[in-house]
């Protein structure tokens, strides 16, 4: 064969490379080594998923089902996924739990929209074959062409721990003949030996309640709101009590739910109220009270807390999904797009300004710990890191995924006392013009009120490939944000300006939980 003939052959050859189909976003994981793919949060093997569902702990499982797309990787047809874990950290996926089906009555096609698992512990509903069972109450959202009709609350059961489900045969259980109604959160109020299930009204800004004994038939109790925040719709409440911590023999009841954000109504966050719950009505402790947040970073949306987590366990646990409404749908993550957070254990405390929420990691997470650093701090990505940073020092912090010009910055400012998260330079912010942003909250040092003013702030960061989940002074407040680093061979690296102390640090490397 002449050179010529050869040099045709294998242009031929790259010609018919490069008009291969590209793959298509549906191609499963087999490895969880993708780009971006995180190495210890939750994501979905393929496809996209939004808020956490259903979290509920039964017969030594946590179940986590999960808004899914089971077709593709933008927000649509949605369903419940599901995985189950023993420690929540490793997870193990099951198949889609409740799929898209056609309205009973109208033949609407339905989506499974966001709700709450719970174990019907004596068989209140009479739907389960043996003492218990599983059931799930979730938004039926008819829609056509993705345009909603109309929102009500159904059931489905499960008698076989999760594993396969049947729609309650009269659905839906809750109609009020509204569009918008939705993301019931049930749990059992053991004072009055009754089911309690929290909804919103989003366009009213209202939290309605009701009750039931039987989990088919509610009756209304009291709604909440509008207050705190209202510049966005609201979404996904919770109502749960929590202990405080620095005087256990009190407790207060907490809602939390999904809506604005403390940098105005561009962007989706989640607030808080505190307050008491006598079975019927929530009334807060300072309905004036400007809003309280969560998180102050840009992807901490849609969280709720584990039911039927064991009394000798008694963490109260809440996991979020990591995104934003606002750039949720253009994330350069493939073939998943969206995470769930690190669980949180939530608890209150009495501060100077009154009774706050605190968050902190599970414990668990360090079991993940490999390798420990504190010589060079080069990262593969995934680790966990503590930091104490001199709150005298002008300005100090560390910068992490440091390669090639990009870094996002973790700091303390002195002048204002602002813990700010800076991801403009952090990789590929050109997907979405609200991306490139910078977070910021303010926060005392701890010990500020000691006589020699040696007021420290404790940092303890979470990095894993595309997610940062920041805990400041045990758990006062977070910051949780996506990073797209184009480079790799990464640094994470302290700095400091106007240094009066340098930045103390502990890095460890974390293993992935999906080899
Ligand atoms: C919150 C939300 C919920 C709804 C679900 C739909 O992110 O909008 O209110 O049930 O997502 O996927």
């Amino acid at each position: 064969m002449d050179m010529k003939k050869i040099t045709l052959i294998i242009y031929g050859l790259i010609l018919l490379a490069a008009c291969q189909p590209k793959k298509t976003t549906q191609e499963e994981s087999t490895t969880y080594r993708e780009k971006y793919r995180p190495a210890y949060h939750f994501s979905p093997a393929k496809n996209w998923m939004n808020d956490p569902n259903g979290l509920v702990y039964y017969e030594g499982e946590y179940h986590l089902f999960y808004q899914y797309n089971p077709y593709d990787n933008v927000w649509g047809h949605m369903s419940w996924g599901h995985a189950v874990s023993k420690d929540l950290l490793h997870w193990e996926h099951l198949p889609v739990a409740l799929a898209e089906y056609q309205d009973r009555v109208t033949g609407d096609s339905t989506m499974i929209f966001s709700g709450t698992a719970i174990v019907d512990k004596n068989n209140s509903s009479g739907l389960c074959e043996g003492k218990d069972c599983m059931i799930a109450i979730f938004t039926s959202n008819t829609h056509k062409d993705n345009q909603g009709l109309m929102q009500h609350q159904s059931l489905a059961y499960s008698n076989d721990k999760g594993r396969t489900w049947k729609y309650y045969d009269k659905n839906p259980i809750l109609d009020i003949q509204r569009k918008d109604f939705r993301d019931p959160k049930v749990f059992w109020y053991e004072p009055q030996q009754k089911w309690v299930m929290a909804t919103v009204i989003p366009d009213l800004y209202k939290v309605r309640l009701y009750e039931s004994k039987n989990l088919l038939e509610w009756k209304q109790l009291s709604e909440i709101g509008p207050l705190g925040d209202t510049t966005r719709i609201w979404e996904c409440p919770d109502l749960f009590e929590l202990p405080i911590e620095n005087n256990p023999t009190k407790s207060k009841w907490v809602i939390t739910l999904s809506g604005g954000h403390p940098q105005g109504p561009k962007f989706v966050g989640m607030q808080y109220f505190i307050g008491q719950f006598d079975g019927t009505n929530f009334t807060a402790d300072d309905p004036k009270q400007p809003a309280l947040y969560i998180d102050h970073g840009k992807d901490f949306y849609a969280g709720i807390i584990f039911n039927n987590v064991p009394k000798e366990d008694g963490r109260t646990m809440m996991v979020g999904w990591i995104n934003n409404w606002t750039y949720a749908n253009q994330v350069p993550t493939s073939p998943w797009r969206g995470a769930t957070s690190i669980p949180r254990v939530l608890t209150l405390k009495e501060t100077e300004k009154g009774v706050r929420l605190i968050q902190s990691p599970i414990a668990g997470i360090t079991s993940l710990r490999g390798e420990e650093r504190t010589d060079s701090i080069t990262t593969e990505g995934s680790a966990e890191i503590e930091l104490e940073l001199d709150a005298q020092s002008e300005e100090s912090g560390i910068k992490l995924f440091e390669s090639e010009g990009e870094e996002t910055i973790v700091g303390y400012r002195s002048k204002d006392h602002v813990l700010f998260l800076d991801r403009r330079k952090s990789g590929n912010v050109s997907f979405n013009p609200d991306f490139a942003t910078i977070e910021e909250v303010v926060i005392n040092p701890v010990n500020a009120h000691l006589p020699d003013r040696q007021g420290k702030i404790k940092l303890h960061i979470f990095i894993d490939q595309s997610i940062i989940e920041v805990f400041a002074n045990d758990g006062e407040a977070t910051i949780t944000d996506y990073v797209f680093p184009e480079y790799t061979g990464y640094k994470a690296e302290t700095y400091c300006k106007g240094c009066k102390q340098a930045p103390v640090f502990k890095l460890w490397k974390l293993k992935s939980v999906w080899n």
